[in-house]
């Protein structure tokens, strides 16, 4: 929710409550590995890896803070290979503040910023176990003005030996819409 230039969640008693979107540094890491905790949707990465992203990815990462906690992660980069394409690798919602727009607000923070001003595409895998994500880039493209497409793109037995789910790639773009 924005209000007057700055953005707001609601809280469950009605009271709105400022988020701060920001760029990661180290010390934020360990928070951000906490909240991945709270999602089990999420694979949990080790806190070493949270430390790269933190860092060396830190300029097309966003962090969410209300009150001086870690409520709300994106992890992303631009495709080495497909520079105008952010590939969201993780996203995190607090259990207790989702469905508020935050995160689209974390997406829309990213191409927002400098590090992303000639990204024209975004892409992400989903499962079908977890249907959420599916709706979520679903509304994330309508609201982007931009198509969306699905193809498969880590199969459970070619890639995953059968460990986890298969992964389908969601191609949204081209961004029509100012963030
Ligand atoms: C997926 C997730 C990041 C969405 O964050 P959020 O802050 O709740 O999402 P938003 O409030 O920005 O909602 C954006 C859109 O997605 C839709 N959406 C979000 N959660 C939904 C749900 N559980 N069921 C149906 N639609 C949902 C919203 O209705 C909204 O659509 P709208 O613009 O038409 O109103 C959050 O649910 C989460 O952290 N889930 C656990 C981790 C996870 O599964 N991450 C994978 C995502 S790739």
């Amino acid at each position: 929710m924005v209000h007057n230039g700055q953005r707001f969640s609601l809280r469950s008693d009605g009271q709105l409550e400022r988020l701060t979107f920001r760029r990661p540094t180290k010390i934020h890491a360990a928070d951000v590995w906490e909240l991945i905790a709270k999602c089990p949707q999420l694979d949990r990465n080790s806190l070493y890896c949270e430390l790269l992203l933190c860092s060396d990815f830190a300029d097309t990462c966003v962090l969410a803070e209300r009150a001086g906690a870690v409520v709300g992660w994106l992890s992303a980069y631009r495709r080495p290979s497909e520079p105008a394409t952010l590939f969201v690798w993780q996203i995190a919602v607090h259990p207790e503040i989702r469905n508020t727009g935050l995160g689209k607000g974390l997406i829309m923070s990213a191409l927002k910023r400098r590090s992303c001003q000639h990204v024209t595409h975004i892409k992400a895998t989903v499962t079908l176990s977890n249907p959420t994500s599916g709706l979520f880039f679903a509304a994330l493209a309508r609201d982007l003005g931009a198509p969306i497409q699905q193809a498969l793109w880590f199969d459970r037995q070619a890639h995953f030996k059968g460990r986890y789910d298969s992964e389908y790639l969601l191609a949204i773009g081209p961004i029509e819409c100012s963030p």
